[in-house]
């Protein structure tokens, strides 16, 4: 599959099966995500890899949808904002480096035929509690991964001409 098929193939799946992710694959897309460029090569985030149904089910109180609860994995994307680099204007790239890392994440669980689905809309107090995250570092997303069992939906994009401006807006 070359970039433009694996762009087109990737989708927010919402529905997986239960069986499990084998574990060479959970290891490429781990290795895909640290490949991820940050800026200042800060790497200012952390990964949780959560297995355990029981804090599965609790992050399920965080964001409540049963398809979260059907995967046998869910990974969580924390930043550590201390650690990022910071522009001259203050703009901290935290939530940037984190959303890369993010992106390789379900890039890479794409080529290997996994689904995954980008979720922000948790509660984060929720989250920093059950994942007992240290002082400092924050939820950035969340995403199951695991065997797709939903086709996802059809993609709905604006057109080139809405956004992409050529040499001034
Ligand atoms: C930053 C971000 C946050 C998102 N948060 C959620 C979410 O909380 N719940 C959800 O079901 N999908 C979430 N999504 C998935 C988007 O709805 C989805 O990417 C978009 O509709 C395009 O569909 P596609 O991913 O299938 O191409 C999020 C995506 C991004 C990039």
């Amino acid at each position: 599959m070359n970039f433009q098929e694996l762009a087109a193939q990737r989708c927010s799946i919402r529905g997986y099966r239960s069986d499990p992710v084998d574990e060479a694959a959970l290891e490429q897309v781990l290795a895909a995500a640290n490949l991820a460029p940050t800026a200042a090569n800060r790497q200012p985030f952390h990964l949780v890899v959560v297995r355990d149904p029981a804090v599965r089910h609790a992050l399920g109180l965080a964001y409540n949808r049963d398809w979260l609860r059907s995967a046998p994995l869910l990974l969580a994307v924390c930043t550590e904002p201390a650690k990022a680099w910071v522009r001259a204007d203050g703009k901290n790239y935290a939530d940037v480096d984190g959303a890369i890392l993010m992106d390789h994440i379900t890039l890479c669980a794409a080529d290997l035929g996994l689904g995954t689905c980008w979720i922000a809309a948790f509660d984060p107090a929720q989250v920093k509690n059950v994942l007992q995250l240290p002082e400092g570092i924050e939820p950035l997303a969340l995403t199951p991964l695991g065997h797709p069992a939903d086709t996802g939906r059809p993609k709905l994009r604006k057109p080139l001409t809405a956004f992409v401006h050529h040499d001034r807006w």
